[in-house]
């Protein structure tokens, strides 16, 4: 090759790579040009191998030009680089940023269950009259759920219950239709004096409207003593009533049958709603009926080791939806375990 040849060869490609530097946009683009101009095998580097082609007295005029086109190109290519580079951080910066003047967002916060937050008050009521709070398995053996509490396994009122039996291979396994095992569970593990309430779930098998779930809350009272009476029953619910519903609430008691009290009754609070006088909640009885109580039946107490000859106690079991609907009016049981948000976020202002 001849040096005139050469450098028009090497002109060439300079304008060529200027030319297409200026339509590069983007840092991709930008490799791309590298590679075929100033890269190990891009058009440059075949200019260096067509040096040893020239008359070897034209070389280095020819080769300190080549080295020229190799820094301008060189030169030009980083500060563009730098250009793009610098252009990309910004665009980058724009679209990454943060309006820090922005309102920040609400964390979404649950509250306690309804049912909770009237466990928590019904243990705090009793606290302040001397009863501790504890709590039972909700799988039971006919044992407890049953025989301990004076009903036989032939005996009609086990159906009253509408258990939901398990498993009746060794030994009867129930899920416990009531509070009231524990009764017998408190009493085998301390003597008297004993005072306790029982908060939990029990279970019954029963078809659900609007008063019957088949899943509810009880609350079952136990105080155990020498020389407990039914007054002290009466005391004890007449103070419940007028915690929860207001210091001019009275009790009622009328006789009813559990088989493991004696006398039995069942228990009413007069409608704070019409103060009795008879209204659509308490469906115009001017009553609200809460539970069952009555005095623990000597079988119970000798069932267990204690002497109903030196003591006596009385016992209750109360339904926790059903206080809850009669405070705040509700007329579904079912809403309690329905899990709609728009119901159980009313009880948010009450979580503490
Ligand atoms: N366990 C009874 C029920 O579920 C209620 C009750 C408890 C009655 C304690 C008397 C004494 O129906």
């Amino acid at each position: 090759m001849q040096r005139a040849e050469f450098e028009s060869q090497l002109n060439e490609l300079k304008d060529a790579a200027e030319r297409s530097l200026t339509g590069v946009s983007g840092l991709e683009d930008l490799q791309s040009w590298e590679r075929e101009y100033i890269g190990s095998k891009g058009s440059l580097t075949l200019m260096f191998r067509a040096l040893g082609g020239l008359d070897s007295a034209d070389r280095p005029e020819a080769g300190r030009l080549l080295n020229q086109v190799k820094q301008s190109l060189t030169a030009t290519f980083e500060n563009r680089e730098t250009e793009l580079k610098a252009g990309a951080t910004a665009a980058r910066l724009v679209s990454e940023a943060v309006d820090v003047t922005l309102p920040g967002r609400q964390p979404q916060t649950g509250n306690a269950h309804p049912v909770s937050l009237m466990i928590d008050e019904l243990s705090e009521i009793f606290a302040l009259m001397g009863f501790q709070t504890v709590f039972g398995p909700e799988v039971e053996t006919g044992r407890y759920n049953f025989d301990l509490l004076n009903i036989p396994s032939d005996h009609p009122a086990r159906d009253v219950w509408d258990t939901i039996i398990m498993d009746t291979l060794s030994e009867e396994i129930v899920l416990r239709t009531h509070t009231s095992p524990m009764q017998a569970r408190v009493m085998e593990e301390s003597k008297p004096p004993v005072r306790v309430i029982v908060p939990g779930r029990v279970y019954r098998y029963e078809a659900q409207d609007a008063s019957h779930e088949w899943m509810f809350h009880q609350l079952e009272g136990l105080a155990v003593d020498s020389n407990i009476r039914m007054s002290d029953l009466k005391g004890v619910l007449q103070e419940l009533a007028r915690q929860l519903f207001g210091p001019t609430r009275r009790i009622r008691f009328r006789c009813d049958f559990f088989p493991f009290v004696e006398p039995g009754v069942d228990f009413a609070v007069d409608c704070a709603i019409c103060n009795g006088k008879g209204c659509r909640v308490c469906k115009q009885s001017g009553w609200l009926e809460m539970g069952g109580a009555g005095m623990v039946h000597p079988r119970v107490l000798a069932g267990v080791g204690i002497d109903p000859e030196v003591y006596t106690g009385f016992a209750f079991g109360l339904g926790i939806e059903r206080l809850l609907m009669m405070r705040y009016g509700i007329s579904d049981i079912r809403a309690f375990a329905g899990n709609d948000l728009r119901f159980l976020s009313e009880f948010a202002a009450l979580t503490v």
